[in-house]
């Protein structure tokens, strides 16, 4: 459940190849909670869907997790856990608020879902949401990434 009451920030930053992220991201999904949402940020190419994938296979997610560039959101349901997982890219969208309103996305971000958004610029204020940002940039060597994970818990 979501958090209201403590102000704490937290964030770490590590230096992590494909496995590393992977990791990370099964990690983070184990202790994941009803509400929770992931803003995945970075380049093109950056790793926001291998970390999307990593996070739901670790869920228990088998079978293909396709890419939900096209449709925005792909949704899973975790039915032992009660859980509903919304994987959504937004990179299509032009990020009006009156745009995500309408196709449903603020509704899904205010609902107790579990909630990974690749592209979440599109969401002008989403630093300043309840939520855990993970942010990918290019690390020393072609195979790592600089990925800072950072919990807003004080957001809305
Ligand atoms: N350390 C790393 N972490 C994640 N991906 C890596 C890493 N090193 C290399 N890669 C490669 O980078 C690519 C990342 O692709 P991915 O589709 O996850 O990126 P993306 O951020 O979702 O891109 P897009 O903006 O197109 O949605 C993959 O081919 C992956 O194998
Ligand atoms: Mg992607």
């Amino acid at each position: 459940m979501r958090s209201t009451e403590t102000q704490e920030v937290q964030r770490m930053m590590e230096e992590l190849d494909v496995s590393g992220l992977e990791s990370l991201a099964g990690e983070l999904a184990r202790s994941v909670k009803h509400g929770d949402r992931f803003f995945l940020s970075g380049s093109l190419g950056a790793g926001k869907s291998t970390f999307a994938r990593a996070f739901i296979r670790a869920l228990g997610v088998t079978g293909a997790i396709p890419s939900p560039t096209f449709i925005m959101d792909s949704v899973y349901s975790i039915s032992e856990m009660g859980l509903e997982v919304h994987h959504m890219d937004l990179y299509r969208l032009e990020g009006s608020k009156e745009e995500l309103l309408m196709l449903g996305f603020e509704e899904i971000l205010d609902s107790d879902a579990v909630v990974l958004v690749e592209w979440p610029e599109r969401i002008d204020d989403f630093r300043k949401r309840y939520g855990c940002t993970v942010l990918i940039s290019n690390g020393g060597s072609p195979h790592s990434r600089r990925v800072q994970v950072e919990w807003n818990m004080a957001g809305y």
